[in-house]
Parts: C-alpha cells; structure tokens; sequence
C-alpha cells in the first residue's frame, strides 16, 4: 500500500479522491501497489461523506507521516500553501499541485527543494485544467528552442466572452453563471482582471526559457471594460474576442509576456476554443507550432492532472529534468509587448 495525503477538499481535492478511486484497478497495476488517500486535510469535517475518518485539521500527522509518500495539495492561495508544500519537500515527500499562485510565485524555490531531496514537485493541473501540456513541454518538446506561446487559458473568461458573443449575454450575467457552474474561482477579480492566465503564462514561460518572472513582468489587461459593442464590432471583421496570453522570445534575446482581449481570426483553433476550453499554441525550433486544446477548468479535468502527477511522482521518484530548474527573471530580461489591447493575434 502506498499512502498518499490531499491538502484541500473543495472542488479538486474532492475530484483526486474520486478518480484515485474510480481508476484504482489500473493505478494498482500500473505502480504494482494500491494507492490509498489516508489523510485529507481540510478545515471542514464533511460528515457523512465516505472520506470523513480521513479528515485531519492538523498538518503535522501528515508530515510526520512516514508512510506518505506523496501531498497533493488543492488549497489555492500563496499561504499556507507554499509552507505547507515546502514542509513536506523538507520531510522528503513529494508534492503535487493545482495551485498556479503557488508554483507562479514560487515555483523556482520549490523546484530547487525538491532536487535537494531527491523528490519531485510537479504541476500539470496549475495551467490548462485538464490539458497536459507542463509534462509536454518538459519532456516531448525538451529538444526545441521555444520561441513563442499563445494560449486561452482561463476557462471563466472565455466562458463569459462565448455567452456575450452567443446569447448576447451582459458581462454581470455570464459571470455569474460562470460561478454557478464552479469555473470561476471565489473571487473572480484573479480571473476577470486577467491575473489568472497571467500566472499561467509565467509557469509556461518558466518552463519554455528557464526563467520565472514576476507577475508585474506581464503587461496585463483584463475583460472587465469590454462591451458586447466590441465583441460585435471584432466578430463583424471576420475575429472573436479572446483573452489571450502570449510570452515571446525577441531577437535580442528578450522575452515579452502579456495578457490581453485580442481579436483572433475565426475559423482558427484559438478562435474556435469556447466556454471552459482553453488552447495552447507553442511555436518551437523544430515542431513548429504544436497546439493543446482541452478543458481547462472544472472538477474532474483538473483532478486527473493532479491524479496523472501523482502517479508521475510514485513512478519516477527522483527524477528532476534539467528543464525544470528556474532563475530568477530580472526587469533586463524582459522587453515590453506594447499596447496589445483588442490588436489581431497572428
Ligand atoms: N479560474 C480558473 C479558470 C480555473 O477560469 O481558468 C482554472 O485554473
């Protein structure tokens, strides 16, 4: 038996205990042993639901735990994320995250933790949902020089510009079904503000140039402003109304990250992602342009990355590809994207 420990029982961490279960067989015969949710951490008991004698409200059984082998953390929030992920890192486990603003503000510390302890710190679920594209980048895409990426990569946004251009939908309206239906975060300032896909770009850039930024390195525009004049206005052009982030190598060798509503030509993937989907397009040496589409929020398809980086994490114990080791990106490295707002999207 292999004992694991999920941190956070809300939307994801309840979907990790459901596909952990759901996909038991296979897991079984794939790692050669059963892996089993001992502890659930959580600040809420959840009485009555079959996971309750997992529930704990004290970390330290977890880190004191030497059976777990693994914490997948689904808390969201920088603290006490980050500290608990790095604890566990110190005690010589593996984490496993969905958190974005943990890995986007502290990503390069983590990672170079985990290689001191000969542990893995993996996040496939903190960018595109569902979608892999942080273990393709790391390895089956490991022998290009990236030069661009282009993606959609928050769900609620782009569910709430499908509903405005679609049904004609105010901006308030298409929020508020975007949080009924459990896309948007709590507090969708992150989202709507264009923060989210911001954080998003920085782990992917991370992950394309070695170099993490800060978040103010993004030149970030939200949707908050846009009116269904302009989604009309673009669609009438022969473009849809995205938000997009890009992060770009120039030629001097500096990289322009931005997030903003851009005009993207109908009929192309990007044009064509809608609602929760999110689209990836990474422009590398030696493929050429590579896009990853695919639900990038929700429940279940979040829960599998997160399950898919856990099984990673027990079968590949040790392993830190180079890639993964991050500097610090500085002001000299970055150059500005300039003014991106509603501009067309090549
Ligand atoms: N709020 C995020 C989104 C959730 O809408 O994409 C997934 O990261």
């Amino acid at each position: 038996m292999t004992d694991i420990a999920l941190l956070g029982f809300g939307t994801v961490g309840s979907g990790v205990a459901e596909v952990i279960d759901d996909r038991r067989e296979y897991i079984k015969k794939r790692l050669g042993d059963e892996v089993r949710v001992k502890y659930i951490l959580d600040l809420r008991d959840f009485p009555g639901s079959r996971y309750e004698s997992r529930i704990v409200h004290d970390y330290g059984i977890i880190l004191n735990d030497p059976d777990v082998r693994v914490v997948a953390e689904m808390m969201g929030g920088v603290h006490p994320a980050a500290d608990f992920s790095r604890a566990a890192l110190e005690a010589g486990k593996s984490v496993v995250t969905s958190n974005k603003a943990v890995v986007a503000d502290c990503g390069a510390e983590l990672l170079e933790l985990a290689r001191k302890r000969g542990v893995r710190y993996l996040f496939e679920a903190s960018v595109g949902g569902g979608i892999p594209v942080v273990r393709p980048m790391t390895d089956d895409l490991a022998e290009n020089e990236i030069t661009k990426i282009s993606g959609i990569l928050n769900g609620t946004t782009n569910f709430i510009l499908s509903k405005m251009e679609s049904e004609g939908a105010s901006f308030p309206d298409a929020l508020a079904e975007a949080q009924r239906l459990g896309y948007a975060e709590a507090d969708p300032t992150a989202d709507v503000e264009g923060y989210d896909a911001a954080r998003k770009i920085l782990i992917l850039a991370a992950l394309a140039w070695g170099k993490l930024f800060p978040l103010e390195a993004v030149e970030t525009l939200g949707i908050r402003s846009l009116t269904r004049a302009d989604v009309e206005a673009a669609a009438s052009e022969g473009y849809r109304v995205k938000l997009v982030a890009t992060a770009e190598k120039l030629a001097n060798g500096k990289i322009a990250l931005s997030v903003s509503p851009r005009r993207v030509p109908s009929g192309t993937v990007l044009a064509s992602t809608d609602g929760v989907f999110n689209a990836v397009r990474i422009t590398g040496s030696v493929t050429g342009d590579v896009l990853f589409y695919g639900r990038g929020a929700g429940k279940l398809p979040t829960a599998g990355a997160v399950v898919s980086d856990i099984i990673d994490a027990l079968e590949r114990k040790s392993f830190a590809p180079p890639a993964l080791f991050w500097g610090k990106g500085t002001a000299s490295d970055v150059s500005s994207a300039g003014d991106l707002y509603l501009s067309v999207l090549d």
